[in-house]
């Protein structure tokens, strides 16, 4: 009944964006404008997105972060057709790079409904492309967008809200001279190991968008605002700090992360922040000086890319801060790896003498899973990696347990969906398989390396 199923349509097309002063930049959207539009669900009620695609190629939606059916999580193969499409599209897709494109014919339609149960807790999610081989472009050219889940734990907490709750997607992007994003051909036939290399380090920017402006300011009020900050780059990774820093530090107070809240804030000075991690924290702008400028700086960056944008403080009288950020947020239950009925071990590199990625030296193939697990046991998964990679997993959030056999770093609290791993690590997480069966995935959000084939398949029975 509609008393409790919240319904969105987006159209996928085409749009003409003002990003660079007095440029157009032609991107491909949700809905006409990048990021796509903020949906907002309410935890244990059933969100419904109807997408219809009027873009020119086939295309795959995946809430990062949802606890999903197989129907509706974005298996890379289940395309969206453009309007109109027929299956020339999807023999269009047999030229694809990655075997297993033939399957696809099955699965394309020229609209899509993706259901959400939304039997999770309050979180900051986003939604992207997923197809296969094909996301890191999608995604590049515009294609994500915010879906914030609300619950009453979280409402009742009084943390900042309204105008003082601020999703921030930050992206990097490369232009052309005309203002059309840049992105490489990849093209493994072409391709010569070199320093900047695509199939490395994937495709990075040298303009830093934030939901889609280009180092922006935002004047603030001397209160407590809530940034609910995304990565949504394709590959590059951040160290995010306040510059100035406040008198006495820990300007960075982490309320929540990938899966929601915390058990209790975390104050940092810096933040890193992978592809696709979420960390929510608030900033108080009362710990500053009427009129300070405070820049959101990328310690990992160089020139362009040291500046992600500006907060501007007012220099008027504040009205009272009717937030709080409570000394104890939420409940998160311990881990029990003494529990779990199996212990994987998943191996993320590259693929030798070649161009690709893999996962247990595998490259990607639909349809045959490296694990399949029991619905009602948790598991133990160690990850371990050659270079960068932030290894994403669908379906669940996990517990990050260890990292190279200590105890998990600073950016691993609470409950995860995507975990930054640096060359020559390993890192164990803890995750409970409760409920939906089918085909999932584990691969990196890396999108260049996620399309170089480190991804796998995973069955839930
Ligand atoms: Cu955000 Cu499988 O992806
Ligand atoms: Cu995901
Ligand atoms: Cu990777």
């Amino acid at each position: 009944s509609s008393g409790t199923t919240d319904a969105y349509e987006i159209i996928q097309q085409t749009a003409r964006l003002r990003i660079l002063p007095g440029l157009e930049t032609t991107a491909w959207t949700y809905g006409g404008s990048f990021p796509g539009p903020t949906l907002v669900s309410c935890s244990g009620r059933r969100t419904v997105v109807r997408h219809r695609n009027g873009l020119p190629h086939p295309t795959v939606v995946h809430l990062h972060g949802g606890h999903t059916p197989y129907g509706s999580d974005g298996y890379p193969t289940a395309l969206i057709l453009p309007q109109g499409g027929t299956a020339s599209h999807a023999d269009a897709m047999a030229g694809m790079p990655m075997s297993g494109a033939a399957g696809s014919r099955d699965e394309a339609v020229v609209e899509r409904t993706y259901t959400y149960p939304m039997e999770q807790r309050a979180a900051t999610l986003w939604y992207h492309d997923h197809r296969m081989g094909f996301t890191g472009p999608n995604v590049w050219h515009g294609l994500a967008g915010f879906h914030l889940v609300h619950d009453d734990e979280e409402e009742a907490l009084h943390l900042p809200r309204g105008g003082r709750d601020i999703p921030l997607m930050i992206a990097d992007r490369a232009f052309a001279a005309d203002g059309s994003f840049r992105y490489p051909a990849l093209d493994p036939a072409q391709h010569t190991p070199g320093v900047s290399d695509p199939y490395m380090d994937g495709v990075l920017g040298d303009v830093l968008l934030v939901n889609g402006a280009p180092w922006p300011v935002l004047e603030t009020q001397r209160l407590r605002y809530r940034l609910r900050l995304l990565n949504a780059s394709n590959a590059r990774r951040y160290r995010l700090a306040l510059d100035p820093p406040p008198p006495g530090g820990g300007g960075l107070v982490q309320i929540g992360g990938d899966g929601g809240l915390l058990e209790r804030p975390l104050a940092h000075d810096a933040l890193d922040i992978a592809p696709a991690e979420r960390f929510d924290v608030i900033v108080d702008f009362s710990r500053y000086r009427p009129g300070t400028r405070v820049r959101l700086v990328n310690r990992l960056g160089s020139g362009s890319t040291a500046d992600v944008m500006r907060f501007d403080v007012s220099t008027a009288r504040p009205p009272a801060d009717d937030s709080r950020i409570p000394e104890r947020l939420s409940a998160i239950p311990a881990p029990r790896p003494e529990r779990a009925a199996a212990t994987r071990t998943f191996h993320f590199q590259r693929r030798a003498g070649s161009a690709g990625w893999t996962i247990n030296g595998s490259p990607y193939e639909p349809g045959s899973p490296l694990a399949t697990v029991q619905l009602g046991t948790t598991e133990l998964w160690r990850f371990v990696t050659d270079f960068h990679h932030p290894v994403h997993l669908h379906l669940n959030h996990f517990q990050v347990i260890a990292r190279n056999g200590r105890s998990p770093g600073p950016y691993d609290a609470g409950w995860k969906d995507t975990v930054d791993m640096h060359p020559a690590e390993s890192v164990e997480i803890v995750t409970r398989f409760t409920d939906y069966p089918g085909r999932f995935l584990l691969h990196c959000h890396n999108l260049e390396h996620e399309d170089m084939a480190m991804m796998a398949d995973f069955v839930a029975e």
